[in-house]
């Protein structure tokens, strides 16, 4: 079989990608890729002269490369990863994500149907539902919680997830969908709560919680993610969405006061900045579907992934200090730098 992984240059899809060579090894791989801020040729570099792997450097919105790309490999699935993914940035310019997540999943899905025979997978998240309260932790997101978005970015993959179904039920697409919770694990871009506070802290730079921090975020380890979507592609329903979350909720200051004394800082490094707009107080996985359906369950504990995902950071400097070096910096300075300031004023103030 010849799958599509779009996105595999980012942080999940290049999970899957390992995830799916060495589960499948009859299988052959093809990695499309814009290669934005966001994805990282190097993160690949040790499966880029695998005879079963292929990267191509591809936007999934450009039609005619896609189709090319359809005709030449004739593949029989595809799993879209591909996205803008960071709520902070969609909050500052929602128009790529728009262009990205549901544009180019409907030229991605119309190469499906043109060439016929392509199973299509979307990978989606718990976003889509919006949040749910802090004083309520009886309820959780199931597959029939309404779509209620909050940010640009939800709102996005929101959008695609509809024209999924859209797709499915107007031209016969057989489609499926997950919605995943946070994930953590290697490979994770630093501009996301875990990895940013893990560098922070090597550095002993501030740590910025927004608000209070204490917003609620169920993680699961991202090779019980890749594990998921493997079982959904290879035997989930046609036209089914299938939440995917492993009962891990933990609020924010507790996860930054967890990796401050892993490698053994000082809380003062904690820095309560501004809240994100619109920030989603909760969010809750009820996996009952796919785990009765599918057999599915993470197996990661949060107490080992969490270590081990810290044991990486500290193993790999070299991959993510090429990236803070260069671009990033100036998305750190106009996403922080102010937030910083007003709370090194108003900390002063209180003294
Ligand atoms: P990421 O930002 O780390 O990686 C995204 C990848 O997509 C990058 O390699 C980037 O170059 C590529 N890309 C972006 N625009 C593209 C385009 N137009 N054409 C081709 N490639 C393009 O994201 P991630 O965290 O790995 O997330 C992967 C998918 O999983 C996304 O669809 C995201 O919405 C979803 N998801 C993520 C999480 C999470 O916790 N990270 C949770 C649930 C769902
Ligand atoms: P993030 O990793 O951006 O994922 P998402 O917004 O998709 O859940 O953020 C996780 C949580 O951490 C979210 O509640 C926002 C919070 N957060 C901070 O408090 N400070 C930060 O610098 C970042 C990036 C996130």
């Amino acid at each position: 079989m010849t799958v599509f992984v779009t996105g595999g240059a980012g942080f999940i899809g290049s999970n899957y990608i390992f995830y799916h060579l060495a589960k499948h090894p009859e299988d052959r791989v093809v990695c499309l890729d814009k290669l934005t801020y966001a994805g990282n040729l190097s993160t690949l570099a040790p499966i880029m002269n695998d005879p079963r792997f292929r990267f191509c450097k591809v936007d999934i919105c450009d039609r005619e490369a896609i189709y090319g790309l359809f005709e030449e490999e004739k593949p029989d699935a595809v799993i879209n990863f591909a996205a803008e993914s960071h709520v902070d940035r969609s909050i500052e310019n929602p128009s790529i994500f728009l262009e990205t997540n549901i544009i180019g999943t409907s030229v991605l899905m119309d190469a499906c149907r043109k060439y016929g025979g392509v199973r299509y997978h979307q990978v989606s998240t718990d976003e889509v539902y919006g949040d749910l309260p802090l004083d309520r932790p009886d309820l959780f997101f199931t597959e029939q919680t309404p779509i209620h978005t909050s940010s640009p970015y939800s709102s996005s993959k929101a959008g695609a997830d509809l024209l999924v179904m859209a797709y499915c039920r107007t031209y016969g697409l057989p489609v499926t969908i997950s919605r995943c919770s946070n994930n953590y694990g290697p490979y994770h871009f630093p501009e996301k709560l875990i990895p940013l506070m893990i560098i922070n802290c090597l550095h002993d730079k501030p740590l910025p919680v927004y608000g209070r921090g204490l917003n609620i975020r169920d993680w699961l380890y991202v090779e019980d993610h890749c594990k998921a979507v493997d079982l959904i592609v290879r035997g989930g329903r046609i036209g089914e969405v299938y939440n995917v979350g492993g009962h891990n909720e933990m609020r924010n200051i507790d996860i930054v006061r967890l990796i401050v004394r892993a490698l053994g800082k000082s809380e003062e490094l904690i820095t309560y900045v501004a809240d994100r707009k619109g920030h989603d107080l909760r969010y809750a996985i009820d996996p009952t579907k796919i785990h009765e359906e599918l057999g599915w369950l993470p197996e990661t504990k949060f107490e080992d992934g969490i270590q081990k995902t810290i044991r990486w950071y500290l193993d790999h400097p070299a991959w993510w200090e090429e990236i803070i070096s260069g671009e990033y910096q100036n998305y750190y300075r106009d996403m922080y730098q102010q937030r910083l300031e007003d709370s090194a004023a108003a900390n002063e103030v209180k003294r």
